[in-house]
């Protein structure tokens, strides 16, 4: 039995603009997950590949699956990749404690899960570069025109510097963050999000690019702060980055009541996290501050917290 896992994600800065080729700041986030477990299937006949993921009532073989559906999909571009055309017989089960459409990255997560689980039991591992890239292939059918951010910080699986079309860069992390993370409960659609601002940067093409330029100065002043240690001018960032998003149209009357009460808490800063109009948002936490943001979240509506770390 081989098993393999997948983390979900947030971005620290830079969602949306990084679409248009600015760089974002992504941290893998282990306390949810999306797991992959693959057994061989003995009486089954040789080919035969048993799918299930009871999460999203999905179940059945292979060959009788749609194969554009993302799981089919990812299974058989993953056997082609490593040039498998019949393996032995197989059942794959797909679990995951990430919720779904919440901006938590869960389905590039359990793209990156099975592709990571079914070339280890085949004997032939992916490194996390091309496990990034099968998953980006599945992010597309579904996301129309996806930066690659989220796929690249779960296959990766630590925090990343990132640029569309570009490897993404490792970073040091200075001083330990803390992050707490609230969940809005409204469901995000990442193509609804991402078509949204598509058409109002098309009306008003100048207004969107000095947003974008704004949001990816945002980003590399981050990385600098990350790098040397310095979370409160961090925490002004990200707040600054939420007011920039709020301006091209994707935040939410729930998303911005959670980043306020997560501030008024003593937050050092927030901002919502990934496409938007609903899902989640983020919080950086001065030590020992962390219970408080969790409770002011859920108070303010959040439907679930979870609290992270990046760094030693
Ligand atoms: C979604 O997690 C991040 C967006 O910037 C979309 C993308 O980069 O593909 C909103």
């Amino acid at each position: 039995m081989t098993l393999a896992s997948a983390p979900g994600k947030a971005i620290l800065l830079g969602e949306h603009a990084v679409v248009y080729g600015r760089p974002a700041i992504a941290i893998p986030v282990w306390e949810v997950a999306a797991q992959a477990e693959v057994l061989d299937d003995p009486g089954a006949p040789p080919g035969a590949i048993w799918l299930e993921a009871p999460a999203i009532e999905l179940a059945g073989d292979l060959a009788s699956l749609d194969p554009a559906h993302p799981l089919p999909r990812i299974v058989l571009d993953t056997l082609h990749a490593i040039g498998v055309k019949q393996p032995a017989a197989l059942r794959l089960r797909v679990t995951s404690t990430i919720p779904i459409a919440s901006g938590l990255g869960s389905g590039a997560a359990v793209s990156v899960a099975i592709a990571r689980a079914l070339s280890q039991h085949l004997g032939a591992p992916l490194d996390p570069s091309r496990i990034s890239g099968l998953a980006f292939a599945v992010e597309r059918i579904h996301h129309g025109t996806p930066s690659g951010i989220d796929n690249t910080v779960v296959a990766y699986g630590q925090p990343v510097y990132f640029r569309r079309g570009e490897a993404p860069e490792p970073f040091r992390v200075g001083a330990a963050l803390c992050l707490v993370l609230g969940d809005s409960g409204v469901p995000v659609s990442t193509s609804v999000a991402v078509g949204g601002v598509r058409e109002r940067r098309r009306a008003n093409p100048v207004t969107y690019e000095a947003r974008f330029d704004a949001i990816g100065a945002l980003v590399d002043e981050g990385r600098d702060c990350i790098e040397a240690g310095r979370p409160v001018e961090l925490g002004d960032l990200m707040s600054r980055n939420h007011a920039l998003l709020q301006e091209i149209g994707v935040s939410s009357l729930a998303l911005d009541a959670l980043v306020h009460a997560a501030l008024e808490a003593g937050a050092w800063g927030a901002k919502l996290s990934g496409a938007g109009l609903g899902g989640t948002m983020l919080a950086l936490a001065p030590p020992g501050r962390q219970h408080a943001i969790a409770d002011a979240l859920l108070h303010a509506g959040a439907v679930q917290t979870i609290t992270t770390q990046v760094g030693a």
